[in-house]
């Protein structure tokens, strides 16, 4: 593995480069994803993610998200009999994405460790007890594995904390698989293995859970743009900006793919989450699309017992893994 250190507004960069010809650029700010280049057929190097137009972390581009992600309604929430009250940044009402003071402005600490077959970058954060309005301390390690002989990189959210709270983390790149942005992603090829979707309301709060109609249904793939224009998409998100709730999770199997017959890159996203926030960049022209692998945004108050709640005696562990093929 080729590495190279450097830095960005302060915070430390890593650039790691593999035998199979990728590159990953990693950033203590944020703990983020600055760029994912990888080969196309022809065996062009080619930037798959979009950064924002106004640079690194001054958007949610490639960081990670917490201590929860998406929206959650009237911003507050109580596990036994404590309440955490976070910023209302989503209209003035709910939170979103963890509100200001969340992971992705924050600058982490980085750790290499090299072996022959994969190197691994893990970047920790102690979060203190009130820091957004969450409850208790927590521990925090995000780990990038950059695998040698294939595509893949594997990233581990491993968090204690020091009484019962929640967490919900995510990464919020943006995918673009045609390299360098040479098409919409309406253009491409998506799969998500989901049969059920969930009901927004006018602030995007997740209302209900209703299977999936054709406008949502990739469980054959096609292309990410079929049915954009349609009222049920464009209703209250001009687009994909829904949680999908995967018909299985684990790192066996194929959650979402995204395909662009240009370059011939696919895209291929294992989680061990239960749910995919497909966030198809609305307000572009469809430059890209997020896969946020997430426990459903406002599961707290709607699925309790499945929605990241962690103990110190049961920490916080999930997995998304992305490996990249060309066809
Ligand atoms: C997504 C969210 C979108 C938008 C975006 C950030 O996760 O679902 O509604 O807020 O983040 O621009």
């Amino acid at each position: 593995m080729k590495i190279e250190n450097g830095s960005y507004e302060g915070a430390k960069t890593i650039a790691l480069t593999n035998k199979s010809g990728m590159t990953l650029t990693l950033c203590a700010l944020g703990a983020g994803i600055m760029s994912i280049k990888v080969p196309d057929r022809d065996g062009i190097s080619r930037e798959v993610t979009r950064l924002a137009d106004s640079g690194y972390a001054k958007e949610y581009h490639g960081l990670t998200i917490g201590r929860t992600s998406g929206r959650i309604e009237n911003a507050t929430f109580e596990i036994d009999g404590k309440i955490a009250k976070l910023e209302k940044n989503n209209h003035g009402v709910d939170n979103l994405h963890g509100g200001k003071d969340g992971f992705h402005g924050k600058v982490f600490s980085v750790a290499v460790n090299a072996a022959a077959d994969c190197t691994d970058v893990v970047f920790g954060y102690d979060s203190p007890d009130g820091e957004g309005g969450y409850f208790g301390n927590v521990k925090l390690a995000v780990t990038y594995r950059v695998y040698e002989n294939e595509n893949k990189i594997t990233m581990s959210f491993d968090a204690t904390p020091d009484c019962k709270t929640l967490l919900n983390l995510t990464n919020h790149v943006y995918w673009n698989m045609s390299g360098d942005l040479r098409e919409p992603v309406t253009d491409q090829t998506v799969y998500i293995n989901a049969s059920r979707v969930g009901r927004l309301n006018e602030r995007l709060i997740v209302v209900d859970i209703d299977p999936v109609t054709p406008q949502f249904d990739f469980r054959k793939p096609r292309k990410m743009g079929e049915y954009i224009t349609d009222e049920s998409v464009q209703r209250h998100t001009h687009g994909y900006d829904h949680p999908f709730f995967l018909d299985g999770r684990g790192l066996d199997k194929t959650a979402c793919s995204l395909y662009s017959q240009t370059s011939g890159i696919k895209l291929e996203v294992k989680t061990t989450y239960p749910c995919v926030v497909v966030f198809g960049d609305n307000f572009t022209g469809y430059k890209s699309t997020c896969f946020e692998c997430q426990y459903h945004p406002d599961g707290i108050h709607q699925c309790p017992d499945d929605c990241g709640v962690c103990t110190p005696e049961k920490p916080y562990a999930e997995t998304t893994e992305y490996v990249f093929t060309v066809k």
